[in-house]
């Protein structure tokens, strides 16, 4: 591919797609035939009218500037004996020229889509003839009318195809580098039928497909000349049974439409998705709806499903089940925070606290590769990271700087390596890593903590009022807690790759000295934290002074950073025990609390608190959500109140994955299959499983790279059953509930423990 051949059209068509196509003759028969197609914007490529590969969303969501994937693919089979190639390569703006960001802003990376393509012809004789993307091309317009990622697409299959003129070479376009597909491809993975037509009180006819999830509806029909269809999309209905979407925000006015030309075909968009349970037929066909004509396309990246859990219990299957399906829905080339409203942003925080879930789900190996890279290279100079990969707003400088969110950068490096064992990923990100540990070293008023900042906090706890965003914990306190935290896992990697990590040893030992004498007292955190007299109001952002020590959350980070002493991790964690029964016995944990709350308390000799709390069916909590259909995670942890209202629409997303981090807790420590962090990959596993009478059973499998690790157990009268598979090459670290131990090497094994 060369930086010199992006093309564009030569009539800017906004939102509407243009095909861009070149007739290539040949005088000798093509033995091979491969192409290497890239996008400014989004495209989709047919040589002599087949289709070319079966992914989607190419080239994918990247930070344009950084860089720009390009796509390979073995056309040999299209050519075949023809006497000519006919490429037609159609393309859209979608990620990098379209509405993108909840700023609403559109033309983030370049002001109109472009191409770039290379055909590579090896001939009967050997030779080789070269095609690029050039003026030869010719512009023509395409069906697909109107296209956007937010805010859905229009495809006139009666359109007459018009020649726009031949394309323009797109001199603006040098700047972005090109670079081979790294990430996973995004296919279309399974097809969902509708459970109902509803006819709501308003008299609208609304399908529902029983699932939250993303993708786009698909109808295989006919219709006649002129008939359209046109829909709407949503997650729930109101309480009244309407439509709703208000939630969408900007994204609100998502519409699929097609015009019939009264051919039988399959309608469905080409460059947008949507995240949905629901769809409004605003304009359809005359006649009968038939339901049989209607699927929901479910579309994520390529990845294996590698974990599975069953319990006895269905409300905790059911939150599985949601877990399983908020990763599908947002597993999109970047992890993103939500499908359905005016973000579907790579936000970091999000992602590295379902991160561990994720990697027990499915394969994401491939998926973190690219994400990772694309994260390497939004990276500051000076170390900072925003709070979105890519940053969104890179007009702007970095936004936020924020612990919990920028910290994903030593997080996922860290539980990929753990779940995987293999060392690259702390190659590649060590550097990342150790910038990020420094960003922190040096942007804080005091050198071993990080002191003011602007940060999301422990985001949508519950602690400051159901209404607060960054809940009571203080945030310098989450600062300092997450940068002894990275510098934990930095210099964990780096011992694995071998180097002298001496002074960040000390430098860890002096932040958790620092830490503890900031923020803690005899013990537990302070209730109210004094700052350094010198530290301006502005840098410490009046709402600060209000929010305190005490909290569950800074307990769960001091007793899961290990910024406490062994001696004072009872006390800990039987004040957190308290605060949670002075909450009326629930969790006030946002996001930086919740996925740790259940692990500290499993570990801290309170499972049966963790289990109540699994467990729990009030507000807030997981199964609050799963009572009220939720079929997907939801943002808020009562997205639908008990009266049947809703949270506010300006931040209410039902397909919302980072409460689903609850599930490693599930297939870690309910199930207790863990990777040894001394020897990860599951080279030695480590079995420990907390059972539970209320579960009643669990059946759990995960197929690590050493093969399939299992753990099953079950209560009958007065005794629990146990049995464990260990695979080949691996070896296991048993250690029952009730104290018994064994070392288990590949095999299938029985135990049986009393109650
Ligand atoms: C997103 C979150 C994200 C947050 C930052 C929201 O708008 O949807 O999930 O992490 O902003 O606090």
């Amino acid at each position: 591919m060369r930086a010199t051949d992006w093309i564009k059209s030569p009539v800017d068509m906004g939102n509407a797609s243009v095909c861009f196509k070149k007739r290539v003759c040949l005088d000798r028969r093509v033995k091979r035939a491969e192409i290497s197609i890239s996008a400014i914007g989004l495209f989709r490529a047919e040589v002599n009218g087949k289709r070319v590969g079966d992914d989607l969303l190419t080239p994918g969501m990247t930070g344009y500037h950084n860089r720009v994937q390009y796509m390979t693919y073995d056309v040999s089979e299209h050519i075949g004996d023809a006497a000519c190639a006919e490429i037609a390569i159609t393309a859209a703006p979608g990620w990098a020229v379209g509405c993108f960001g909840f700023d609403g802003g559109d033309k983030t990376y370049h002001d109109h889509y472009a191409i770039n393509a290379k055909l590579t012809l090896t001939l009967a004789d050997g030779s080789e003839r070269v095609i690029y993307t050039d003026e030869s091309w010719v512009a023509e317009t395409s069906p697909v009318i109107y296209s956007d990622i937010y805010h859905g697409e229009e495809v006139d299959y009666t359109a007459v195809p018009r020649v726009l003129g031949n394309a323009v070479l797109d001199e603006s376009a040098h700047k972005f580098p090109l670079v081979p597909q790294v990430g996973a491809d995004i296919r279309e993975q399974e097809r969902v039928a509708p459970v109902a037509l509803i006819v709501t009180p308003k008299g609208e006819r609304v399908i529902d497909f029983g699932q939250n999830l993303t993708g786009y509806a698909e109808f295989t029909l006919a219709g006649k000349r002129g008939e359209r269809i046109r829909i709407s999309h949503a997650e729930v209905l109101d309480r009244d049974g309407n439509f709703y979407n208000d939630n969408y925000r900007a994204a609100r006015d998502c519409h699929l439409t097609f015009v019939l030309d009264g051919t039988q075909r399959v309608m469905k968009p080409v460059f947008s998705f949507q995240g949905f349970r629901y769809i409004r037929l605003d304009e359809y066909p005359e006649g009968e709806i038939d339901l049989g004509a209607v699927r929901a396309v479910v579309v994520h990246s390529e990845m294996k499903r590698t974990g599975r859990i069953v319990t006895g219990n269905p409300k905790i299957n059911q939150l599985y089940h949601n877990t399983i399906w908020g990763q599908k829905s947002n597993y999109l080339d970047v992890p993103t925070d939500c499908p359905q409203r005016d973000e579907r942003l790579g936000w970091m925080g999000d992602a590295q606290v379902f991160c561990r879930t994720a990697a027990y789900n499915f394969d994401v190996r491939k998926f973190f590769e690219k994400w990772l890279g694309d994260m390497r290279l939004e990276q500051w100079p000076d170390g900072a990271l925003a709070g979105t990969v890519p940053e969104k707003l890179i007009k702007h400088g970095p936004s936020r700087v924020s612990a919990a969110w920028a910290d994903a950068a030593t997080i996922i490096p860290t539980e990929l390596y753990r779940m995987y064992g293999d060392k690259k990923v702390l190659e590649d990100n060590f550097e990342m890593m150790r910038k990020w540990v420094e960003y922190q070293h040096h942007a804080g008023e005091e050198e071993f903590l990080w002191l003011g900042g602007y940060h999301y906090g422990d985001w949508l706890a519950m602690d400051a009022g159901a209404d607060s965003f960054v809940g009571a914990t203080s945030t310098n306190l989450i600062g300092s807690a997450f940068f002894a935290y990275s510098t934990d896992l930095l210099i964990r990697a780096g011992e694995a790759l071998g180097k002298d990590m001496t002074e960040y040893r000390a430098m860890y030992r002096n932040i958790v000295k620092a830490f503890r004498e900031r923020f803690m007292e005899n013990g537990m955190p302070r209730v109210k934290i004094d700052m350094p007299a010198t530290m301006e109001r502005e840098k410490l952002r009046g709402e600060e002074e209000q929010r305190i020590g005490m909290t569950q959350t800074a307990i769960v980070l001091i007793l899961h950073f290990g910024l406490c002493t062994e001696e004072e991790r009872p006390a800990l964690v039987d004040k957190l025990v308290e605060l949670i029964d002075g909450f009326d016995g629930l969790m006030a944990t946002g996001f930086v609390g919740t996925p740790y709350i259940l692990h500290v308390l499993a570990r801290g000799g309170r499972a049966d608190v963790a289990y109540r709390l699994l467990l729990e069916e009030r507000n807030p909590s997981w199964l609050y959500s799963v009572n009220h259909g939720a079929t997907t995670m939801w943002e808020h942890w009562n997205g639908i109140k008990e009266d049947g209202s809703f949270w506010s629409k300006s931040m209410n997303s039902y397909n919302h994955y980072a409460y689903g981090s609850v599930c490693d807790w599930l297939y870690g420590v309910a199930a207790g299959i863990s990777a040894d962090e001394e020897q990860p990959g599951f080279r030695h596993i480590l079995l420990a499983p907390v059972p539970s009478r209320e579960l009643g059973f669990m059946n759990v499998s995960l197929d690590t790279v050493q093969g399939r690790v299992e753990s099953n157990w079950y209560y009958k009268g007065d005794q629990i059953f146990f049995e464990f598979t260990v695979p080949a090459g691996a070896t296991a670290s048993l250690c029952l509930p009730d104290g018994y131990r064994a070392t288990l090497s590949e095999g299938t094994y029985h135990f049986v423990t009393k109650a």
